[in-house]
C-alpha cells in the first residue's frame, strides 16, 4: 500500500477550494492508502498568528476532518509541531535547496507581492519544510490542489540533490494527486486570485462551517458578468467568475461541466446561484453539523491529535535519524 502524507494549515476555518483540491480527495483515498495527515501548524505561522486563535483553530480544523470523513482508526492526523522530525529534517533540506530554485517559487512571490523585504524568513523556505513533511514518512503520494504543484515539483528536486550529493538512493520520487476538477476553486469576489482561508475578506470564500444563510448571501454577493450561462464550456473562456461557479457546481454535484450547462444553458446568474446555494449547502451542512457536535468534547479532538503525533513519530523518527545520520551528524 502507499503512504501518502498530505497537510493543511490551521490558520482558519478550511474553505471550498480545500475541500475540493483536498480534503474530500483525502477521505477517497483513505480505502486504498496508507495515510498521514497534517495540521501543517508551522507553516501557519511563516505569516503572523494569534497564539490563542491558532490553538483553537487547530482544535476546530480537527474536528472538521473528522465531520468530512477522515478516519483515525486506520490512518493518522496529527499536528506538525508535535512531531519534532519535520523541523530538523527541513533544516537539512535548508541547505540542500538552492535560493535560485526558491526564488522561482509563485507561491512566495503572490504572497508576498512587492512588499518581499518585509515577509518572514520562514515563508520564504515554505517549500523545503513541506518536503521535509513529505519525506519524512517517504510518503509517495500528495493530494494536493493545484496550487501545490510547483511545491512537489522542489521536493523532487530536492530529494534528487539530497540522493545525488550524498550518494545514496534514500529519498523516494513523489507523485502529486492533482483532482481532475477543481483543482483551482478561485476566490467569489475575483475570480482571477485563488480561494484561501488567508484572504482578508471573508466574502471571499465559502467556509466549511458556513450555515445555509451565510452560503446564500456569499454567493448572491459573489462577483459575475451580466451574461447568462452559454451551452458549451467554450462560452466560459475569458469569464473566470462565471466559469468559477459552474466548475464549483460541477465538482459538488459529480456532474461535468457540459452536463451542468445543459441543465441551466440560458439562464441568468440569478437563478443559477440559487440552484448554486442548494448544491453548496447539501454538501457542507452534514458537515458543519457534525463539526458542532464534535467541538463540543475538545478533550476528545485532543487526544485524537496526540495519538497521531506518536504514531506519525514512530514512522518518522527512524526515516529522519537515518537522514541525520547520512549528512554526518
Ligand atoms: P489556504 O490557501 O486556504 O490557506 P492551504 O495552504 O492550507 O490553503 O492548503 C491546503 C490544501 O488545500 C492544499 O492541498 C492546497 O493545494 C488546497 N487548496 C488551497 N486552496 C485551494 C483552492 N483555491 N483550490 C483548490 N485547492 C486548494
Ligand atoms: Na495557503
Amino acid at each position: 500500500m502507499q503512504r501518502i502524507f498530505s497537510g493543511i494549515q490551521p490558520s482558519g476555518i478550511p474553505q471550498l477550494g480545500n475541500y475540493l483540491g483536498a480534503i474530500r480527495n483525502w477521505v477517497n483515498l483513505q480505502a486504498d492508502h496508507e495515510c498521514v495527515f497534517c495540521l501543517v501548524d508551522m507553516h501557519a505561522i511563516t505569516v503572523w498568528q494569534d497564539p490563542e486563535k491558532l490553538r483553537n483553530q487547530t482544535l476546530t480544523q480537527a474536528a472538521i476532518l473528522l465531520a468530512a470523513g477522515i478516519d483515525t482508526d486506520k490512518h493518522i492526523l496529527f499536528n506538525q509541531s508535535a512531531v519534532s522530525a519535520h523541523a530538523r529534517l527541513a533544516w537539512i533540506f535548508n541547505c540542500v535547496t538552492r535560493l535560485g530554485w526558491l526564488n522561482r517559487m509563485t507561491q512566495f512571490k503572490d504572497k508576498a507581492g512587492k512588499d518581499r523585504e518585509n515577509h518572514s524568513a520562514g515563508l520564504y523556505v515554505y517549500p523545503s519544510l513541506m518536503a521535509a513533511d513529505i519525506l519524512a514518512y517517504k510518503a509517495t503520494r500528495v493530494p494536493v490542489g493545484e496550487d501545490q504543484k510547483q511545491h512537489l515539483e522542489l521536493t523532487n528536486d530536492i530529494a534528487q540533490k539530497f540522493n545525488h550529493d550524498y550518494g545514496v538512493e534514500f529519498f523516494p520520487e513523489v507523485e502529486a494527486l492533482i483532482p481532475p476538477a477543481a483543482a483551482r476553486v478561485m476566490s467569489l469576489r475575483d475570480g482571477t486570485k485563488k480561494m484561501s482561508k488567508s484572504d482578508p475578506s471573508a466574502q471571499s470564500r465559502i467556509e466549511l462551517t458556513d450555515d445555509a444563510d451565510t452560503i446564500a448571501l456569499k454567493l448572491r454577493r459573489a462577483k459575475t458578468d451580466a451574461d447568462v450561462l452559454p451551452a458549451e464550456p467554450a462560452g466560459l473562456a475569458d469569464r473566470p467568475e462565471a466559469k468559477n461557479l459552474v466548475t464549483i457546481y460541477a465538482a459538488l454535484a459529480d456532474l461535468s461541466v457540459e452536463e451542468v450547462l445543459a441543465r441551466h444553458q440560458g439562464e441568468g446568474f440569478g437563478p443559477f446561484k440559487k440552484a448554486l446555494t442548494d448544491v453548496v449547502v447539501n454538501a457542507i451542512a452534514p458537515i458543519a453539523q457534525e463539526t458542532t457536535r464534535l467541538m463540543q468534547d475538545e478533550t476528545h479532538l485532543a487526544n485524537v491529535l496526540r495519538s497521531g503525533a506518536q504514531r506519525a513519530q514512530a514512522i518518522a523518527e527512524p526515516i529522519v535519524s537515518e537522514a541525520e545520520k547520512i549528512v554526518g551528524f
